[in-house]
């Protein structure tokens, strides 16, 4: 009998092939072409960093940096994680880089896995994608609804809608320490109402305890955080909302929207789709004007966010994925080996004309070949035969139309030499 497997993906990993794989080429291209058209510019950090980057700016209390992280010892024995996220490494390499010296505000985009020892259930995964941007280098609450106008944007465009924006502030370094003061007190009197967790967060990081599902019933009688930020992070707070409205962005405010990133400063936000359930967050960002301090370099203020491709992925209306027009695609079907190369050379040339072209290889009979050649969606195919082969004249059939029409060698270049096709969903 056959022999069993003996290899699994590790669990809350995830293959991406065939039509899935289709899907998450064109929503990358769409997005970052949006990300492009405001500006941002790629970006690419190795996926692990020292571990200590993200201990000190994600947050030794976080939920991510106490029990997700994916962390190892090299041979020399230093510590090194896998990203659980993007924002840190980003910094990391702007100070690095010294683009603080170039002045204005730093823009970059990034689209890639990010790794996390999450408990894997549906929209939640070990490794998962983000795209995400973050604007580096000004304070100006226009940047933040820059950066919340780009994100809205990104789930428009692949066909989502019924989006909510939840918006809040965390207030600064400064008002947010006599406000978790206050909290601290209050969440002592109500010890006894608090689940397991927050008993242990109400002292590490008490914050925390504002957005766990299980205390929400608590949350009316604790102190409201935007009740006690500073005047200067309330005119930033107001402001933003102002420039919102003046954008025709809808939000919701949310007094208990914390994140669960200590970095954040000030704004704080999250866009939240019905469709996803518990796990309900298709983006989260904010600004975080402490973190490059944080790591050792200048006073920096930035903004950005991150959104999950796969909750993107998940949810959204593929009959509205955009279509454009692509490259025609000639699938050769070969009749026996001695046609094999003449076919390669032949689809080579048509690949220097850009279009696309695959040789069927397999040596199976036509008929199967010619399904292959109509599953995978290609707009023709030309036969290669001994016959074809003496005449130097191919048939090539329009898989679309049905139609079949003899080609003469010389012409078969010229012949694929159109427009390109409209592509059909
Ligand atoms: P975050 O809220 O931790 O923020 O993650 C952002 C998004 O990544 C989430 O809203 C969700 O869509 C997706 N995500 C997170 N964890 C998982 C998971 N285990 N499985 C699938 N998807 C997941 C950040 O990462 C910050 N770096 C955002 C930011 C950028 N703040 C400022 N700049």
């Amino acid at each position: 009998g056959q022999k069993r497997m003996k290899y699994s993906r590790p669990r809350g990993t995830r293959d991406i092939l065939g039509n899935d794989m289709e899907v998450w080429k064109r929503v990358e291209k769409q997005l970052a072409a949006i990300m492009e058209g405001y500006g941002y510019h790629e970006i690419r950090t190795p996926i692990f960093e020292e571990s200590d980057l993200f201990i000190r700016s994600v947050g030794e209390t976080s939920d991510i940096v106490s029990k997700e992280m994916y962390t190892f010892s090299d041979r020399k024995g230093r510590s090194l994680t896998l990203r659980p996220e993007n924002t840190a490494p980003v910094m990391r390499a702007y100070l690095e880089n010294g683009l603080q010296r170039e002045g204005g505000i730093t823009k970059f985009y990034y689209i890639g896995p990010m790794f996390r020892y999450d408990k894997p259930q549906a929209g939640r995964y070990r490794q998962f994608h983000q795209i995400g941007a973050e604007a580096i280098g000004s304070s100006n609450p226009v940047v933040d609804a820059e950066i919340i106008d780009i994100s809205i944007r990104l789930h428009r465009e692949i066909g989502l809608d019924s989006l909510t924006v939840r918006l809040n502030s965390v207030g600064c370094l400064e008002c947010r320490n006599s406000f978790l003061g206050i909290l601290r007190k209050e969440l002592e009197l109500h010890r006894d109402q608090l689940c397991e967790d927050c008993k242990i967060r109400a002292e590490a990081n008490p914050l925390r305890v504002l957005d766990c599902k299980n205390c929400v019933d608590l949350r009316v009688e604790l102190p409201v955080i935007t009740d006690y930020i500073c005047d200067r992070c309330r005119e930033h707070f107001d402001t933003l909302t102002g420039i919102l409205q003046g954008m025709n962005i809808d939000y919701e405010l949310d007094p208990y929207l914390v994140r669960g990133l200590d970095y954040y400063t000030r704004t704080a936000y999250e866009i939240i789709h019905s469709e996803l359930g518990a796990q309900n967050a298709l983006c989260g960002g904010g600004r975080y004007d402490g973190l490059a301090e944080e790591l050792g370099g200048g006073s920096i203020p930035a903004v950005g966010f991150s959104a999950g491709l796969e909750r993107m992925v998940e949810v959204l209306d593929q009959s509205r994925l955009r279509s454009g027009t692509g490259p025609v695609r000639v699938y050769f079907v070969v009749f026996n080996s001695a046609c094999s190369v003449p076919a390669m050379l032949m689809a080579g040339e048509l690949r220097e004309n850009g279009v696309e072209s695959s040789v069927d290889l397999s040596l199976r009979n036509v008929k199967k070949q010619l399904r292959t050649a109509s599953r995978e969606g290609y707009d023709y195919a030309v036969f290669m035969g001994d016959n074809e082969l003496e005449a130097k004249e191919a048939v090539v059939k329009d898989l679309k139309q049905g139609t079949q029409e003899n080609v003469s060698f010389e012409r078969i270049s010229e012949y694929f030499d159109k427009e390109g096709v409209e592509e059909v969903d």
